[in-house]
């Protein structure tokens, strides 16, 4: 594995320049929408806990990145490639936010949520996984998975090891951070070409382990034999 040491440092200064100019802005008056719990509902049919087939937990996420991404979903810079079967499900899923301040209410709303233990999924070297993080990612993503908004780059410490893996294969194949409009996306496809998936792995297990979401005790996991109601 090699990389340039100057070629991070520039990506992060196209980053910051990016982040000034998007202004990110984080909703702190309290909004009234009467329709929240309606709204809220129509996203936690897939973002709810029930079962393993099913979109990402976004409680606890940054709101500005929350933000971020709806909004992608809604101009089809996310979500709009129907091979990419379960970005294209969450295209279909945005399709009932009309407003940006329906947008601002729900990123608000995730983010405030608090997070839940998760189940470990991904196994890998630890010690590698510190390694390869800390001199591939932290420079973006911070040395403890804070995330950096100026650099437009989340937190990861978040995320389901599942998830977290399925999106790292994604940025390297070109499944997500493809569209030209996309910067931040661009940006995290690039850091991860020659990445192999034992390196990711690697990379995950230390992340979760590290700074992630607690780990689900056995005996709470929820074995349920009903199927939550899906659109798909
Ligand atoms: C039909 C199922 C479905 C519905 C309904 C849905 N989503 Fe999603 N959502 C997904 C899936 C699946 C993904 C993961 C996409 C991927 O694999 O790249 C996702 C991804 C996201 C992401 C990106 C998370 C990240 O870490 O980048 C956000 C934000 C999001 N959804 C918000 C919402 C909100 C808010 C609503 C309600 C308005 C909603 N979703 C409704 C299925 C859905
Ligand atoms: C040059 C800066 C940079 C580097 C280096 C970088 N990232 Fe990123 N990363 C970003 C940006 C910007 C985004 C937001 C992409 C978007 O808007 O879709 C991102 C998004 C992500 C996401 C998606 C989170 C979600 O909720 O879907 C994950 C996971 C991630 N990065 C992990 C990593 C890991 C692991 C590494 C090291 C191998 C890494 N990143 C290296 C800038 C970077």
């Amino acid at each position: 594995m090699r990389s340039s040491p100057v070629f991070p440092l520039f990506v992060s200064l196209l980053l910051f320049a990016l982040g000034a100019c998007k202004q990110i802005k984080t909703v702190s008056d309290p909004l009234s929408l009467d329709n929240v719990d309606e709204l809220v509902a129509g996203c936690v049919v897939c973002h709810g806990v029930q079962e393993a087939q099913r979109g990402p937990i976004l409680n606890g996420m940054d709101s500005w990145y929350l933000r971020d991404q709806m909004d992608k979903f809604r101009t089809g810079i996310r979500g709009a490639n129907p091979d990419n079967r379960s970005e294209h499900l969450m295209g279909v899923g945005i399709r009932n936010i009309k407003t940006d301040l329906e947008v601002a209410y729900l990123a608000n709303w995730f983010a405030s949520q608090p997070s839940q233990p998760a189940i470990r999924t991904i196994k890998g070297d630890l010690q590698r996984g510190e390694e390869l993080y800390q001199s591939r990612c932290a420079s973006c993503h911070g040395n403890e998975g804070q995330g950096e908004s100026h650099l437009i780059s989340p937190s990861l410490t978040h995320l389901e090891g599942w998830y977290f893996y399925q999106q790292m294969r994604k940025f390297r194949e070109g499944h997500r951070g493809y569209d030209p409009r996309d910067e931040g996306g661009r940006v995290m496809a690039a850091s991860v070409q020659n990445l192999s998936d034992s390196d990711l792995r690697d990379i995950i297990a230390y992340c979760v382990e590290s700074f992630g979401l607690e780990e689900i005790e056995k005996s709470n996991r929820i074995i349920s034999s009903e199927r939550s109601p899906k659109p798909f």
